[in-house]
């Protein structure tokens, strides 16, 4: 099995620099038709390179979309999101969410992307949407300590401290269903993890999606 992966890893390696134009031309090209003008959008991207060296790190244009009109399909109203840099996949789903009483709540690590989260996201019109807690997103989703009538999140996007897939994942089993992760190669141990955790585990659903897009190869992993 691990054979299988590391051979599967070596052919991602070498063929990865001829795809990658490739992939980057067809999400350019969907993305013409199906993403319309955004000058809110580009504002907040803007102000993230400005200010994060990491930027290119969130969420695709196309990525954020699928977020977004995967929670207004479910009617959702609440989100918890792990890891969220500069606050762009974070606007993505608050716009899906209800004026009346849709929230994401984000959990941050890093204090400066906790800062920039927060200007752009008032930049969208969202601050009353977007609630910010910073801090290791662990020791936040402990703090949490939802009671009864704690209303439940709708998904939760787990986009960061892929180490600790299966522990974010379990940690957040009382606080809400279904989970998004995010995942790369660059976190195959905690992928692993997720994967042996979940073979165990009677009671969940899962599955994975693979993505290329203009940066990389990532994987959207959907559990229930
Ligand atoms: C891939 S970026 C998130 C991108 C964001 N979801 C988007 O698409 O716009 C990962 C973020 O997680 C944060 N992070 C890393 N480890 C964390 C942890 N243990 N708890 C909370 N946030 C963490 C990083 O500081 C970074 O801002």
């Amino acid at each position: 099995m691990s054979d299988s992966i590391e051979a599967n890893r070596a052919v991602i390696t070498t063929s990865y620099a001829a795809h990658r134009e490739l992939w980057a031309r067809a999400d350019r090209y969907h993305n013409e038709f199906l993403l319309k003008p955004d000058a809110t959008l580009d504002a907040v991207l803007q102000n993230t390179k400005d200010k994060i060296k990491d930027y290119e790190i969130a969420v695709s244009p196309a990525l954020g979309k699928f977020l977004h009109l995967l929670l207004r399909s479910i009617g959702a109203k609440r989100v918890l999101e792990v890891g969220s840099l500069g606050g762009y996949s974070a606007i993505w789903m608050a716009r899906a969410l209800p004026d009346s009483d849709g929230e994401v709540v984000a959990l941050e690590l890093d204090e400066l992307h906790a800062r920039v989260i927060e200007e752009n996201v008032k930049t969208a019109g969202l601050s009353s949407k977007v609630k910010v807690i910073v801090g290791p997103a662990y020791a936040s989703l402990l703090a949490m300590h939802p009671s009864e009538s704690t209303p439940k999140f709708d998904l939760v996007f787990i986009d960061a401290d892929k180490k600790s897939n299966a522990r974010s994942s379990t940690t957040s089993d009382t606080l809400g269903t279904p989970r998004i992760l995010r995942t790369q190669l660059a976190s195959r141990e905690g992928i692993r993890a997720l994967l042996k955790y979940i073979k165990d585990d009677a009671k969940v659903e899962a599955t994975t999606v693979h993505t290329v897009g203009r940066r990389t190869l990532m994987a959207f992993f959907m559990r229930f």
